[in-house]
């Protein structure tokens, strides 16, 4: 069972390329959590969860997800991460988390996807994207035919003091740096509630008078900045007049005949 949360859909595209591959099924876990559904899974084959890096880590909600699901059938676990260049040390957490569900840690890999981290710097164009994702093809082919095999999945990126980004920095990250007070919404706002739609935590209600409230549970997964039609909502001035980026569909691709193995 491949169980993915994304903010963009980068990790939709890599998680449904998997299960297209190992023929097996995909669970969106950003409408598990939207819809606050039972953390119960069972499968006979192996469990993969995916999810973007941030901070050089999981995104700290699923690894609570994690942590919490009840998952029955297989008693083996991958991690996949879909990241900008980085993923610190993401898997050493991830491992123990699976040493503590008395599961086998078949490995995490991360895989290399266009950027979203809109107020780092700016994103992609869309061909620059496509570049990405294409050169990220047969990693994800790779990682597909070991796991269909049972073997083990390695990581092959490398970051500078990986255990302090993971580590310190990423708690830093989480504690200081996430925040639900940054954001505005410009006059450019119609009202069409698609951040709600799509913020995973609930975190976006529309008020009387249609404009986004913001509540305290932002996991700065960006989905509202990024998938605005308006391109109405920032993180205060930084973001403002910035490119916005959403993932291609994966069924698109193939339709397309982008995908080639
Ligand atoms: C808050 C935040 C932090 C991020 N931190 C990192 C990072 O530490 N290393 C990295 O390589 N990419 C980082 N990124 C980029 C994302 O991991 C990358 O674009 C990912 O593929 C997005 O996946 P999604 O489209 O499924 O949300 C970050 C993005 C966000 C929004």
């Amino acid at each position: 069972m491949i169980l993915y949360f994304t903010g963009t859909g980068n990790t939709k595209f890599v998680a449904e390329y998997i299960a297209d591959h190992v023929g097996d099924d995909c669970v969106n876990l950003n409408d598990v959590l939207k819809f606050k559904r039972p953390l119960r899974f069972n499968s006979v084959k192996p469990f993969v969860f995916c999810a973007p890096i941030y901070a050089w880590r999981f995104p700290k909600l699923i690894e609570k997800v994690i942590s919490r699901a009840e998952l029955t059938g297989s008693e083996q676990i991958y991690y996949i991460a879909t990241m900008g260049s980085q993923t610190g040390d993401f898997e050493y957490s991830l491992e123990k988390l699976a040493y503590a569900k008395e599961m086998a840690y078949m490995g995490a890999c991360g895989v290399p996807m266009p950027n979203n981290f809109i107020n780092g710097s700016e994103l992609p164009t869309p061909e620059e994207a496509e570049v990405k994702i294409t050169a990220s093809l047969p990693l994800m082919k790779t990682l597909s035919d070991r796991i269909m095999q049972g073997a083990m999945i390695e990581k092959f990126d490398d970051t500078p003091f990986a255990g302090l980004a993971s580590g310190t920095v990423n708690y830093m990250f989480n504690r200081f740096f996430i925040s639900s007070d940054k954001y505005t919404v410009s006059e450019d706002c119609v009202s069409c509630g698609k951040c709600e739609s799509v913020c995973p935590v609930n975190n976006i209600k529309l008020s009387g008078s249609g404009i986004p409230q913001f509540r305290s549970y932002c996991i700065g997964c960006y989905s509202c900045v990024n998938r605005c039609p308006q391109e109405a909502i920032n993180i205060g001035k930084k973001t403002e007049g910035r490119r916005r980026y959403s993932a291609p569909e994966y069924s698109d691709w193939k339709n397309e005949g982008k995908i080639t193995e």
